[in-house]
């Protein structure tokens, strides 16, 4: 009985030295992962940052200075105002003057060229967790890049890539996010000012945006499984019955998946279909 309660006394103690070890890991890792987030290069800091009153457009005036000089990652435009503001699928971004945040940022991710929806996703996550930072809630993102509060969309992504040997050579990230502008031509559109009645400077917000976009940067190191659950745990309509138009023929169906290269798996009448990157509108 004596030999056997030591022999107990000693599982016990390598059960609880197990546990001590695996807790100690964890924190470790966490550490670890803390510090290099925090010794990883700054991404903003000492960049090139340019403000214009106004230009066509940042992603354009970007683009054109990239290819005059050696731009580091980080560097970024900003405008007051854009004369030919560009959206997605080829459509125009309107903007009243000084009152909403406009800018474009160079990125040189480091991934390969099949994971360049990454940059989407993380951009998306970057800018919702500003808008819960200014007091916004129920944001989702609208596949494949709108950003919508209470069902109307509160800011939109332009992302423009070069590739070069099949490689990422660039990305320009363009934002618009409507801050104080209160009326709006399109009807499902809004600001933060609409949501809050509280009007902000600009560039408090600016400076929101650009630490959580830093922050959720280093998040395309991460698994691409692991950034799509987020991303459909946050997508409007997700899993729900919606119309959609595809090719000017509109649809019932409901967002099954979202895959790695940005199209989306619609169910539609019992059948799964893929439809290409932006391809969809809800209606
Ligand atoms: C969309 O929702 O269709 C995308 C809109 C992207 C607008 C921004 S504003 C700053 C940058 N410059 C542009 O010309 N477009 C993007």
């Amino acid at each position: 009985a004596f030999l056997s309660s030591i022999q107990f006394a000693m599982n016990l103690l390598s059960l609880s030295e197990f546990i001590f070890s695996f807790i100690f890991n964890i924190y470790c890792y966490c550490i670890l992962f803390d510090m290099y987030k925090k010794t990883a290069k700054s991404l903003f800091k000492d960049k090139t940052n340019i403000y214009v009153s106004e230009c066509l457009s940042t992603n354009d005036f970007l683009t054109q200075l990239s290819k005059k000089t050696n731009l580091n990652e980080g560097s970024s435009i900003i405008t007051d105002y854009q004369i030919s503001g560009k959206g997605q699928r080829n459509n125009s971004w309107e903007s009243n003057r000084g009152q909403n945040l406009l800018f474009s940022i160079l990125f040189k991710p480091q991934i390969p060229l099949k994971y360049l929806f990454k940059l989407h996703i993380v951009t998306s996550l970057a800018i919702k967790e500003t808008l819960k930072e200014v007091g916004l809630n129920n944001i989702m993102i609208k596949w494949p890049n709108d950003i919508y509060v209470n069902d109307k969309k509160i800011s939109g992504i332009l992302i423009e890539s070069q590739i070069f040997n099949k490689k990422i050579k660039q990305v320009i990230v363009g934002i618009g996010l409507n801050v104080n502008q209160i009326k709006f031509n399109e009807f499902n559109a809004t600001s933060i000012y609409k949501e809050t009645r509280k009007k902000y400077f600009l560039n408090d917000v600016f400076d929101l945006l650009k630490k959580s976009i830093e922050n959720r940067y280093h998040d395309i190191q991460i698994s691409m499984e692991e950034l799509i659950y987020e991303y459909q745990m946050n997508l409007y309509k997700f899993k729900t019955n919606q119309s959609f138009v595809h090719k000017g023929r509109s649809f019932n169906g409901r967002i099954v998946d979202v895959l790695h290269d940005g199209r989306i798996s619609i169910e539609v009448n019992g059948e799964n279909q893929k439809f290409d990157f932006g391809s969809v509108r809800f209606l």
